[in-house]
């Protein structure tokens, strides 16, 4: 018999089998049992479901067709990448409709609104699924680690098909294959995981721009945040596999990639052969074809010279740092778990803008944590007109189940929370707009990423420091640096005007 690797057209360490068009499935015999070594086993499965896929689509006399939506956060539209290319190699034609054969919702539940978001779609698929009875449903990302979820979605939504959660997302093909094979409801959680399955298709949203993850998990525990419980412990991808996935992206036309984690200032230290996240940023820089690099996102605690040093030296290194500081108030910060002070804060953001001039802030802020007074409050007001964040992304506290924050005392009623929400935001608004306008009049390099959504006579773009750009062009500039003359600031983007030839 031949072994599982003779029969699959992949070998473990074969990046370039993960480009969508020189995937063979045909060479794998679905006579076979299942190879058990990933990722051979979801390439198996792969061919199984296509297989399936092929006699709908003569039974229908139409292609099959999939919707992936995605809820949340960078790394889950990353996730969703990767349920897409599995889709397509699967043979599912995309579409961006819910009236879809198989739908698949990829969740959010780091607040409470998104999973109630879920919850209301959840209403309309049902509607759906009424009209095509063979219609899919699946469910995977964070919401679905959550025991609660997982018991409500078994008693009162029987008709979604396929639950999982974040840790075996990999094992995509292998669940929907249960699904197509006949089963009513596949529900696969794992709660954690030291896995890291490498090398399976993934269909990327932008040519030119792709995110990598770096990492997965979070070891902090801020009191407040359900991540670390729906994603697991701290994991590093290997550097080798990193720099292997961006050479191929770079040698497929990427010029902009976005290294993802929770906490990428932590990158490496658990690794067998440790190594440091700017060390690994200065490898990331020496791969040709990458002309930036950005990333996400950095703790205050673990942000080191080192990094600051190495951003500082760098061409590639785009000059924009998300930096959460989510409360001014070291006492809130201390209830936070957040392991430092307003103090430490401000002095961080201080050198960080004497060492890197023209750095872009950019940060997360909660308000009405457990116990925050209104002095407190006014400390986070003091942090951000002492920071001057070139934005800044504002949430009201939202009480998680199963974090320590939820079980303390002194929550902050809605009223209150409600008129502190307003005022930090109208500041923070303020400050963002005035921070703009320090480039006006400059020029500087944007990669143009699309024709403008409202004037097809425009493209729009991104600075390095991530504002937008707006700008007379042509769909044949996208995907590619140029440089652009930005005539006028109009509170948080530009409009411009390009300056010279394009660089290719
Ligand atoms: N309530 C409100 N905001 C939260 N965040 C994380 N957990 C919560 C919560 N329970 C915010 C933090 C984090 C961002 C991704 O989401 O500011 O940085
Ligand atoms: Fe959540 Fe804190 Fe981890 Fe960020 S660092 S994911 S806020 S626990």
């Amino acid at each position: 018999m031949s072994t599982a690797e003779e029969r699959t057209p992949f070998k473990s360490k074969d990046v370039n089998a993960v480009d969508l068009h020189s995937i063979d499935l045909d060479s794998i015999d679905t006579t076979n049992p299942a190879p058990e070594e990933e990722p051979a086993r979801q390439y198996y499965f792969m061919a199984k479901c296509r297989e399936i896929i092929k006699e709908r689509e003569l039974e229908d006399g139409r292609r099959q067709t999939a919707n992936v939506t995605t809820f949340g956060c960078q790394m889950n539209a990353k996730d969703s990448e990767k349920l897409r290319g599995i889709l397509d190699v699967i043979g599912y034609e995309r579409t961006e409709s819910e009236e879809a054969d198989f739908v698949i919702y990829n969740t959010c539940t780091v607040r409470e609104n998104a999973n109630l978001k879920v919850y209301g779609h959840l209403g309309y698929l049902s509607n759906l699924k009424k009209k095509n009875p063979r219609m899919i449903i699946g469910l995977c990302g964070c919401m679905m680690q959550e025991p609660d979820v997982v018991e409500k979605l078994k008693k009162s939504y029987r008709f979604v098909n396929l639950i999982f959660g974040t840790h075996n997302i990999f094992k995509f093909a292998e669940l929907l294959y249960q699904v197509l094979e006949g089963q009513r409801m596949v529900i696969d959680i794992w709660q954690d995981t030291d896995k890291i399955v490498e090398d399976l298709p993934a269909d990327r949203t932008y040519s030119f721009k792709c995110g990598v993850n770096i990492m997965y998990g979070c070891n902090n525990f801020c009191t407040y945040c359900i991540v670390p419980y729906v994603r697991g412990r701290e994991r590093s991808r290997r550097p080798e596999d990193i720099l292997c996935e961006v050479e191929r992206l770079a040698k497929d036309g990427v010029i902009e990639v976005m290294l993802l984690g929770q906490n990428v200032n932590s990158y490496g230290k658990t690794l067998d052969e440790p190594i440091s996240f700017a060390e690994l940023l200065k490898m990331v820089e020496q791969v040709p074809g990458i002309e930036r690099i950005r990333f996400m996102t950095s703790h205050p605690k673990d942000l080191s010279d080192e990094l600051i040093a190495v951003m500082k030296q760098s061409s590639k290194i785009c000059c924009h740092l998300h930096l959460p500081l989510q409360s001014g108030s070291s006492r809130i910060l201390k209830k936070m778990n957040r392991r430092y002070t307003k103090e430490q804060y401000l002095a961080l953001a201080d050198k960080l803008r004497r060492e890197i001039p023209g750095l872009s802030i950019t940060t997360d802020i909660i308000v009405g944590f457990p116990g925050e007074t209104e002095e407190d409050f006014q400390e986070t007001l003091d942090v951000v007109q002492k920071v001057r964040f070139d934005s800044a992304f504002t949430f009201i506290y939202s009480k998680r189940t199963g974090t320590p924050a939820a079980a303390m005392e002194d929550q902050v009623p809605d009223d209150i929370v409600k008129d502190r929400f307003n005022r930090l935001l109208t500041l923070v608004q303020t400050i963002s707009q005035e921070m703009a306008t320090r480039v006006e009049g400059q020029t500087l390099p944007v990669l143009v990423e699309s024709v403008n959504d409202h004037d097809d006579s425009l493209v729009t773009g991104r600075l390095a420091n991530n504002l937008l750009v707006h700008f007379p062009g042509g769909k044949d500039l996208i995907g590619k640096i140029v440089d652009v003359h930005l005539t006028e600031c109009k509170g948080f983007y530009y409009m411009g005007e390009i300056s010279c030839e394009v660089m290719e």
